[in-house]
C-alpha cells in the first residue's frame, strides 16, 4: 500500500539581483519563506516548498506561487502569508 501524496506545492523566489533592480530577495522574500515554511510546518501539511530561482514577476516581488493551480501572489508580506496558507489548504481538502 502507497501513501498518496499531494500535487501540490509551493514556489518560491529566491532570486536576488546584483544591480538596483528589484527582486525578490531584495524585497525580503528569504524571511517570507522561512515564515511560511514555519506555518506549514506547524499544521502539519504535506505540501513541499520548491525555491526557484526567478518566477518572471521581478517588479511585483516577492513573489510566491501555487503549483499546480498557478495562482501567484506578488508583493508577499505578512498578511498575504496567511491567505496562502488558507488557500493552500482549501486546495487540500479539494
Ligand atoms: S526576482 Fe523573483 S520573480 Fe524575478
Amino acid at each position: 500500500m502507497t501513501a498518496s501524496v499531494s500535487p501540490l506545492r509551493l514556489v518560491v523566489c529566491i532570486n536576488e539581483r546584483l544591480t538596483d533592480q528589484r527582486s525578490c530577495v531584495g524585497s525580503g522574500n528569504l524571511e517570507y519563506i522561512a515564515e511560511i515554511k514555519k506555518m506549514i510546518q506547524a499544521e502539519n501539511l504535506p505540501i513541499p516548498v520548491i525555491e526557484r530561482e526567478c518566477l518572471g514577476k521581478c517588479g511585483f516581488g516577492p513573489i510566491m506561487r501555487i503549483a499546480p493551480s498557478g495562482e501567484i501572489f506578488t508583493e508577499v508580506n505578512s498578511d498575504t502569508l496567511k491567505e496562502i496558507m488558507v488557500e493552500l489548504k482549501r486546495l487540500l481538502l479539494k
